[in-house]
């Protein structure tokens, strides 16, 4: 089996994030916060241990700034939520995940109003002309995907961050499909709010998210509840990050998380990179020689994380993505990427495109197994598994 849905969830997990949770849950497994006995302190250490090693991957100025959450959705809508009142204005990209679009779209309909700048056609970024057009006396947040999740282009966030912290404004980045593959220094950027997934490319479990707060933020809270704090107390502690973490948290997807964090740092961000990078310009190359593709890219790898988009003249993207796991047994995401968006913008809405996400645990292996899969399916109709597809297969399907 070949895996290349990593921009959905990383996986296989580096050998150290089963072994971490398998030990954390047998020999730690207290709960954080709560009570002095030595499995609640074993797991809180961990606990800590964690949002150090996420403090350090931003260069968060704080360990104690770094919320976490159950995934990227969870941070950006306590992020949005907690910032943002009727009669706020904000700016952002056009190219947002669901999880950015609906929670503005939401609190479009509260009264929050919602500028969204379209990339230029020719390098699908969002212009730092358009940028300083938008911004209003009233604008109270400028937020932007740092890489898309359709086609992996990554926007120009220091610029953006410079502009919109001389403007007085929040700025906030999702991060969701570049932390761990890219640089991230959270001062230097001016980013006030940064949210971003635990089991993309950090390499730990599902059910695990990041929020950081600079100083500059203070964000209602979305839950109020235990924190192993301030018990006889009704009010929500107000001190960070307990005020946004109530309930029982993820320990053992946090501690899995750790050791997704380590392993990067073990092998450094630099080596992630350039090894993910060399990957997708292989696939790059194998895929433009395959007749009748479409590949919707950036003009220049190093501006991309590691998702390639495209489709194939005659097949829809769903139908290309079960034949690569029914005959070729490729794990690939096919369809809207949960970013209708961001398909109108780069025009492949509706049906979308077949999307290929890889990991830094990937191989020239791999790519080449998907290149010569994918060049047998545009040379030829394969025979598909009896009933599967044939509903929804184009007639007028030319090879
Ligand atoms: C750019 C972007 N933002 C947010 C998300 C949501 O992440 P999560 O599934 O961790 O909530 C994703 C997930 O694919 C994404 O690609």
């Amino acid at each position: 089996m070949i895996y290349l849905d990593n921009a959905a969830t990383s996986w296989p997990k580096p050998e150290i994030v089963y072994q971490t949770m398998d030990k954390f849950l047998r020999e730690s497994g207290g709960n954080p916060g709560r009570g002095g006995h030595s499995l609640a302190l074993a797991a809180e250490k961990v606990v800590e241990e964690t949002r150090l090693l996420v403090a350090r991957l931003i260069n968060a100025p704080a360990k104690d700034r770094v919320v976490f959450t159950f995934n990227c959705t969870d941070s950006l809508n306590l992020a949005l939520k907690g910032l943002l009142s009727p009669g706020d204005h904000v700016i952002t990209s056009q190219i947002g995940h669901n999880s950015l679009v609906r929670p503005l779209r939401k609190l479009e309909e509260r009264g929050v109003e919602v500028t969204r700048l379209a990339p230029q056609t020719n390098s699908w970024v969002v212009s730092i002309k358009d940028l300083k057009e938008a911004l209003t006396k009233r604008t109270k947040l400028v937020v932007v995907t740092h890489a898309s999740n359709v086609n992996g282009i990554v926007q120009p966030i220091e610029e953006y961050g410079e502009i919109v912290r001389r403007h007085g404004c929040i700025f906030m980045v999702d991060a969701a499909q570049t932390a761990g593959t890219f640089p991230i220094d959270v001062q230097a950027g001016n980013i006030d709010l940064i949210a971003f997934s635990g089991h993309k490319g950090l390499f730990g479990p599902p059910g695990t998210g990041v929020l950081y707060l600079s100083e500059r933020v203070e964000l209602d809270t979305l839950r109020e509840g235990g924190t192993g704090s301030h018990s006889e107390s009704e009010e929500q502690p107000a001190e960070l990050p307990k005020k946004y973490e109530s309930g029982t948290l993820n320990t053992v997807g946090i501690a899995g998380l750790g050791a997704g964090l380590g392993y990067i740092f073990e092998h450094g961000i630099e080596r992630v990179r350039l090894h993910e990078q060399a990957l997708v310009t292989r696939l790059l190359g194998g895929l433009s020689r395959i007749t009748g593709i479409t590949i919707y890219k950036p003009k220049n790898v190093l501006n991309q994380v590691p998702i390639v988009s495209f489709n194939l003249k005659g097949w829809q993207p769903a139908e290309v993505g079960a034949v690569l796991d029914q005959s070729f047994d490729i794990k690939v995401r096919a369809g809207l990427h949960c970013a209708a968006a961001a398909h109108k913008t780069f025009g492949t809405y509706p049906h979308g495109t077949v999307r290929i996400g890889l990991s830094y645990l990937n191989t020239p292996d791999d790519i080449e197994a998907a290149i010569d899969a994918l060049g047998k399916i545009a040379k030829s109709p394969i025979e598909m598994p009896q009933g599967s597809l044939e509903p929804t297969r184009s007639k007028s399907k030319k090879h």
